[in-house]
């Protein structure tokens, strides 16, 4: 479908986004190139090929693999400052943005690389107010997670927040409860992925044992009705990206998607892209997609405002 006015134009903030799933084929090869890391993929189209995903795990195998070429601190400034640059076109006006780095100090790539590269071409676009959530891989152990919040100490001045993501099933939030518990002790925000491919009891999990502020997905809460009624009740904000859902079959077809049914529940939904290099567009083509109303629309946007980090206060400067 294409974007109709509205879609493009109004201000949004974009609060589910993995700047690894910004990593568009092309990058992949120019930083191959520069860093000397060899690939094996014969060229982009071979590459774009294997973006046929049967679940979430087979979609983390390639989005790992491909970080390979993400070695200094100018590849992490590169990378985050070529989503930056597309922000205004997509009526971007504030992004909380999640990255990885339990996946870059495996490779050796150092925590500072990672924070200073992001944060760098965060202060080069004041057009865009960017932040930074520091994720968890829940399919690496629990100390692992702690080592990691010791390591970003250093960098809390640039990261708003800590997130869960990566394999869910297997991985429930309270495995998670002893470094959440610490990261809200020193100022972060805390949310996690829940619901995506887990069950419902991992979105109870997420708000009761990490006391998340918001759930990321949460799709399979509509399979829960007292559930559903908590988290309108609670105005949960849940953070949902329907290319994502459809590309990593999570949901049948865009025409199933549940996102009309969660806004007819009355829950706090807003629609974002999750891995846009990825699973077919940024977030206006995740609007797009969903052939919703005028009204609709803007009740998304105000609803990304309203469940962002940014205070009430702020909140009218991006309207
Ligand atoms: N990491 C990047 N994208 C993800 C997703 N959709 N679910 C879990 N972990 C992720
Ligand atoms: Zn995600």
């Amino acid at each position: 479908p294409v974007a109709s006015p509205t879609v493009t134009v109004l201000p949004k903030a974009e609060l589910h986004l993995h700047i690894e799933g910004t990593l568009e084929p092309e990058m992949v090869f120019e930083l191959a190139r520069r860093n000397d890391v060899a690939l094996p993929y014969r060229d982009i189209d071979d590459l774009r090929a294997r973006y046929r995903f049967a679940d979430l795990q087979s979609f983390l195998d390639i989005y790992y693999a491909n970080m390979a070429v993400l070695r200094t601190t100018r590849d992490f400034h590169d990378l985050a400052a070529a989503y930056l640059r597309r922000c205004p076109e997509q009526g971007v006006r504030h992004a909380e943005i999640f990255f990885d780095p339990q996946a870059h100090l495996a490779r050796g790539v150092p925590m500072s690389a990672v924070v200073e590269g992001l944060s760098g071409a965060i202060g080069e676009f004041p057009e865009v107010s960017a932040k930074l959530i520091l994720c968890f891989l829940r399919d690496q152990s629990a100390d692992s997670a702690e080592e990691t919040l010791r390591r970003a100490e250093p960098h809390l001045d640039d990261i708003v927040g800590v997130g869960l993501d990566s394999a869910e099933i297997g991985h429930p939030p309270s495995k998670f409860a002893t470094v959440f518990a610490a990261a809200r002790k020193l100022g972060l925000e805390p949310v996690a992925h829940a619901g995506e491919e887990g069950p419902p009891a991992y979105v109870r999990e997420a708000l009761d044992v990490l006391g998340v502020r918001r759930v990321d997905h949460g799709i399979r809460a509509m399979e829960d009705p007292d559930l559903v009624a908590r988290l309108r009740r609670e105005r949960v904000p849940l953070t949902v990206c329907p290319l994502s859902n459809v590309r990593l079959g999570c949901v049948p077809d865009i025409a199933h998607h549940p996102l009309p049914a969660m806004l007819a529940e009355g829950l706090n939904v807003s629609v974002h892209s999750d891995d846009p290099a990825y699973f077919g567009g940024y977030v206006t083509a995740n609007l797009a997609a969903l052939r919703l109303s005028e009204d609709q629309l803007r009740l998304l946007a105000a609803n990304s405002f309203e469940s962002s980090f940014v205070t009430a206060q702020a909140r009218e400067r991006y309207l």
